[in-house]
């Protein structure tokens, strides 16, 4: 098997130049890199990366956990990661932790176990377990789609024990996010604007900042619009299919029912739209819906959905170029950047198809990347 020797010989070059060629090291002339890439192909040369780990204590790759990978929205947030991430020379390794705090807790060590740099997570509803972990092992970590709430995500611990867990030197968290709140009051109001005086929101699993987040929304866009908040219109679909379609035949047997539904993300819209064939009520006719979450074949559905549309390859894109960031200046303090949504209008909220605009998307205020220092 050829080495880096053999290498450097055949192109008539040190070592150190074939190594600073292949890892990108310092800049080369164009005509020795390009003598290099040539032998390493004559020769069929292949770097043996694992060695290399153990000169260096970096093995390149990065560790992404995040739940439902086969979820589109996760899907693109993951190629959004893996483009960024091989292009700055950086592989991935990827695991399910299925919403699971223990499960999480788990995949997350084995991922740290094979020395992955850093990691960008989406933590679960309960992350104390995983967020210790990555702490008390100063794991460079960005935090993504889901923030940790402002106790886990402080600089020093609020109470003695937790100090007593954080060595010195602990890493600060990133945190990496799209607008959840604004996005979801912009649905309420647009449905508020059309007449509905009772709208529906099937909302997502507690305890999850996205949730809290579009729940807030909810209660802001009725608020705008001057409409009352029905405790009985505000509804946990668990943040998936089958409990959301259980829970809108619930609201659609209530003696008042919502005319106007919100669905707080891709999946429940799904068991929304499965509840209102079954019960054989027509959108927008009989009930109109606004979904969270834009996805490739929202407007193949009759009628087409009206969304908000998240930005997850930019999101997936962001993360990595953050970790990356920090994985350069492990000292730099934590930052929360949210990346803004759009809103994707179509039919399903009960407007006439307007051919110019159909399905074009706006963005929504606030409509710059906001970039926050945050202390983890
Ligand atoms: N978070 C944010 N948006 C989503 C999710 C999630 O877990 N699932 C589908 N869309």
């Amino acid at each position: 098997m050829a080495t880096m020797a053999d290498v450097a010989r055949s192109a008539g070059v040190s070592v150190a130049t074939v190594s600073h060629v292949l890892n990108g090291t310092r800049p080369v002339l164009p005509h020795t890199r390009q003598a290099v890439l040539d032998a390493v192909d004559a020769l069929g040369y292949t770097p043996n990366t694992l060695a290399r780990s153990l000169v260096t204590s970096r093995t390149r790759s990065i560790g992404l956990a995040v739940s439902a990978i086969s979820n589109p929205y996760f899907t693109e947030i993951l190629q959004g990661v893996e483009a960024a991430a091989l292009q700055a020379g950086y592989s991935l390794l990827i695991a399910d932790p299925h919403d699971d705090p223990r499960h999480e807790r788990k995949v997350v060590q084995l991922l740290h176990e094979r020395r992955v740099d850093g990691m960008i997570v989406a933590p679960s509803a309960d992350p104390h377990q995983l967020v210790g972990y990555l702490r008390r092992h100063a794991v460079p970590t960005v935090f993504l789609d889901r923030l940790l709430d402002a106790g886990m995500a402080e600089a020093v611990p609020p109470d003695a024990t937790r100090a007593a867990a954080t060595p010195p030197g602990a890493p600060c968290f990133d945190q990496v996010c799209a607008e959840s709140a604004a996005p979801t009051a912009l649905l309420v109001t647009h449905l508020a604007g059309l007449g509905h005086r009772r709208i529906g929101m099937i909302a997502g699993l507690p305890g999850l900042s996205t949730t809290g987040e579009r729940i807030t929304g909810y209660r802001e866009g009725l608020a705008a619009a001057g409409l009352e908040c029905d405790a009985r219109l505000l509804v946990s679909g668990q943040s998936e299919s089958v409990t959301a379609e259980r829970v809108v035949a619930g609201l659609l047997n209530l003696p008042d029912p919502p005319t106007a539904l919100v669905t707080a993300n891709n999946a429940m819209t799904i068991g929304a739209l499965r509840a209102l064939r079954r019960l054989g009520r027509s959108v927008p006719d009989d009930i109109a819906l606004c979904c969270f979450d834009d996805f490739a074949w929202a407007d193949l559905f009759s009628p087409r959905l009206t969304a908000i549309a998240q930005p997850s390859r930019e999101l997936g894109a962001l993360a990595a170029q953050v970790l990356l960031d920090r994985l350069a200046a492990p000292d730099r303090p934590g930052r929360t950047v949210r990346l803004p949504c759009a809103f994707v209008h179509r039919t399903s909220c009960g407007c006439p198809e307007e051919p110019d605009q159909a399905g074009a998307a706006r963005l929504i205020a606030p409509s710059t990347l906001s970039e926050k220092g945050t202390a983890s």
